[in-house]
């Protein structure tokens, strides 16, 4: 682990593109616009330099203010960040594409993003203005789906890319078969890929794939977001009580995510995690100093059940880019 002063900053792997990136970030997504500039200064004040960010998080504007307020109070200079955003499904055409990294850059003050994904493979009508047109629903209110290849905005990345606003380039939320498609179709190879990953949804052989090709993985939802009722039912299996992860935290001295992180470094790929609670904020970046011995790490994968909470059906389950079989949901006829 490196210390700035009395600050821990996380390891970092270099990504094909050259630069290096923190392995862990600290994540955005559900931290309210009023809370996010004093979080994101809490986080930056624990040692994260790398902030997951996305417009549809409807915060990054804030995210971005806090960034700059603490960089100026702390004299922190841009480079030592790393900071990463997405396209949203409602800019994938080739000039929203272009439109949106330009209003990141805005957010963020910035001459450059050090990532950009592609936040889902699936494009939505991109005909209706302002912020109502991020989440274009018809009558039936289901999404309105634009065919809009994601090739098309892959390319429009690469442009970009080629400009230097943007550092590297990346995917999430892709199957197997779409990441492989960009891999063998652009011209440049994707940096990252962000995806769902847990014990209980272990990603085998979306790894395998990544780790064959040097693409990094980043697990996001590595605590299966358990406070959310979006995606999640009640009766979902919940990783923070899981007894075999308390067990090993116990034996460790740890807490259930840090485990649950470390599991995922461990396993040599790379994490994002959230929290609003300055304690937890700290403790979850607190697992450089310790590692899961080979026992443990066997425990931690023979809980896969490949259970995947994040599946945002709401009428994209036959959009030609859906990504996934959908879960079905069973109702009393059946
Ligand atoms: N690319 C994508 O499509 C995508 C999708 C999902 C997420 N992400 C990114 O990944 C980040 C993380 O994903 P996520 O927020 O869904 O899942 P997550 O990090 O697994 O879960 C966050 C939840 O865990 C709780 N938590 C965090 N630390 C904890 C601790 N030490 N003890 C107990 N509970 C704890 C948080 O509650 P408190 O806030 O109350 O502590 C929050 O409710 C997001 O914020 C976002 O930046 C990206």
């Amino acid at each position: 682990m490196n210390h700035k002063g009395d600050m821990p900053i996380a390891d970092t792997v270099r990504l094909n593109s050259g630069f290096e990136m923190p392995v862990v970030a600290f994540g955005t997504w559900q931290i309210p616009r009023s809370i996010a500039a004093e979080r994101v200064r809490e986080a930056l004040e624990a040692g994260y330099r790398h902030i997951d960010c996305a417009l549809s998080f409807k915060n990054q504007p804030e995210i971005g203010a806090g960034i700059q307020e603490w960089c100026k109070i702390r004299k922190v200079r841009r480079e030592e960040l790393f900071l990463s955003s997405k396209i949203w499904n409602t800019f994938h055409s080739r000039a929203k594409c272009m439109e949106q990294v330009d209003m990141m850059l805005e957010d963020f003050n910035t001459r450059y993003m050090d990532l950009v994904v592609i936040h889902w493979p699936f494009g939505w009508a991109e005909d209706e203005p302002g912020e109502r047109g991020m989440w274009p629903r018809g009558n039936d209110g289901k999404f309105r789906k634009s065919e809009i290849d994601f090739l098309e905005t892959w390319t429009a990345l690469e442009d970009i890319h080629r400009t230097g606003k943007i550092r590297a380039i990346g995917l999430a939320n892709f199957s197997l078969e779409q990441v492989d498609r960009i891999y063998t179709k652009g011209l440049i190879k994707p940096c990252v890929l962000q995806v769902e990953m847990n014990p209980y949804f272990s990603q085998i052989p979306m790894r395998k794939y990544c780790k064959e090709r040097g693409i990094i993985l980043v697990a996001h939802m590595v605590t299966g977001n358990p406070s959310s009722a979006f995606y999640r039912k009640h009766e979902d299996p919940n990783l923070l009580h899981n007894e075999t992860i308390c067990s090993i935290g116990r034996l460790c001295g740890k807490t259930t995510t840090q485990i649950l992180l470390r599991w995922v470094i461990d396993s040599g790929h790379c994490a994002i995690i959230k929290s609003v609670e300055p304690k937890r904020i700290r403790q979850n970046l607190n697992i450089f100093k310790f590692y899961l011995i080979p026992e443990y790490m066997e425990r931690i994968d023979a809980l896969n059940m490949n259970f995947r909470i994040l599946n945002p059906i709401l009428g994209n389950e036959d959009h030609p880019y859906y990504p996934w079989p959908y879960r079905p949901v069973k109702t009393e006829a059946e």
